[in-house]
C-alpha cells in the first residue's frame, strides 16, 4: 500500500469512527425503542439514520447536540429498559412514567453521571433499586413508586447527599429504611405500601435484611 493510499484509509476510518461515536446516542436510544412495543406510535419520529436524535420527538439536546431530555412519561409503552440508556452520558432527565416498563432496572442506569431527575414510577419495573445508583452524585429527584420492586433500600444511597425528592412507595420493599444522609428528610409517604420494610426504630434490634 503507498502511503498515500494509507493516509486516504486512515482519514476514511477516522471519519467513519467519529460519525459512529457522534450519533452514541441516537444508537443508544434506537436500542432503547427496539425493546419497546409502542401502540400510541409516539415514538414514530425516532429515525435512526439521522445525524443525531434531536430532532426526534420526546428528546432534548443541548447547544451541542447531546442528550439533556428523555420525556416519555404517559406514553402507553411497555417494554424493557436498555443498559444502552448509559450511555446517554449528558441526561439530566429520565422520565418514563406511568408507562408499563417492564424487567429489571439496569444497574448501568448508575452510570448516567449528570442525572438530576430519575421518574420510573407508575410501571411493573421488577428486581431490586440498582446499589449503582449511588453513583448518581448529581441526583435530586428519585421516584420509583408504585412498581413492582422488592429487595431492600441500598445504605450506599445515603451518600446521594442532592438527593432532595425520593419516593419507594407502593412496592414490595423489605428491610430497614437507612437513616442518615437525605434520609433524615425525607417523609413517612415516601416508604409508605411496602410489604416489610421498617422503619428506622427497628435498627440495630433486628438484622439488616430481616425477611429480604
Ligand atoms: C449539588 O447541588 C449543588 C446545588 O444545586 C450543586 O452546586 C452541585 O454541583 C451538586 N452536586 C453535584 C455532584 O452535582
Ligand atoms: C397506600 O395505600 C392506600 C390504600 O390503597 C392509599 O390510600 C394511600 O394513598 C397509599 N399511600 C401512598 C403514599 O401512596
Amino acid at each position: 500500500m503507498s502511503l498515500q493510499c494509507f493516509l486516504f484509509s486512515l482519514v476514511i476510518l477516522l471519519n467513519v469512527s467519529l460519525t459512529i461515536s457522534s450519533n452514541s446516542e441516537g444508537n443508544a436510544l434506537h436500542v432503547f425503542r427496539t425493546r419497546l412495543s409502542d401502540p400510541k406510535n409516539v415514538l414514530q419520529s425516532w429515525d435512526p439514520t439521522l445525524v443525531n436524535p434531536c430532532t426526534w420527538f420526546h428528546v432534548t439536546c443541548n447547544s451541542n447536540n447531546n442528550v439533556v431530555r428523555l420525556d416519555l412519561g404517559n406514553s402507553y409503552i411497555s417494554g424493557i429498559l436498555v443498559p444502552e440508556l448509559s450511555e446517554l452520558q449528558h441526561l439530566k432527565y429520565l422520565e418514563l412514567y406511568n408507562n408499563n416498563l417492564q424487567g429489571e432496572i439496569p444497574v448501568e442506569l448508575g452510570n448516567l453521571k449528570s442525572l438530576i431527575s430519575m421518574d420510573l414510577y407508575g410501571n411493573a419495573l421488577e428486581g431490586q433499586i440498582p446499589s449503582s445508583f449511588s453513583k448518581l452524585k448529581s441526583l435530586k429527584f428519585l421516584r420509583l413508586n408504585n412498581n413492582k420492586l422488592v429487595g431492600s433500600i441500598p445504605r450506599a444511597l445515603s451518600a446521594l447527599s442532592n438527593l432532595t425528592f425520593l419516593d419507594v412507595s407502593n412496592n414490595n420493599l423489605c428491610g430497614t429504611i437507612p437513616v442518615d444522609g437525605p434520609f433524615e428528610n425525607f417523609p413517612v409517604q415516601s416508604f409508605e405500601n411496602n410489604s416489610r420494610l421498617s422503619g428506622p426504630e427497628l435498627q440495630g434490634l433486628v438484622p439488616y435484611d430481616l425477611g429480604c
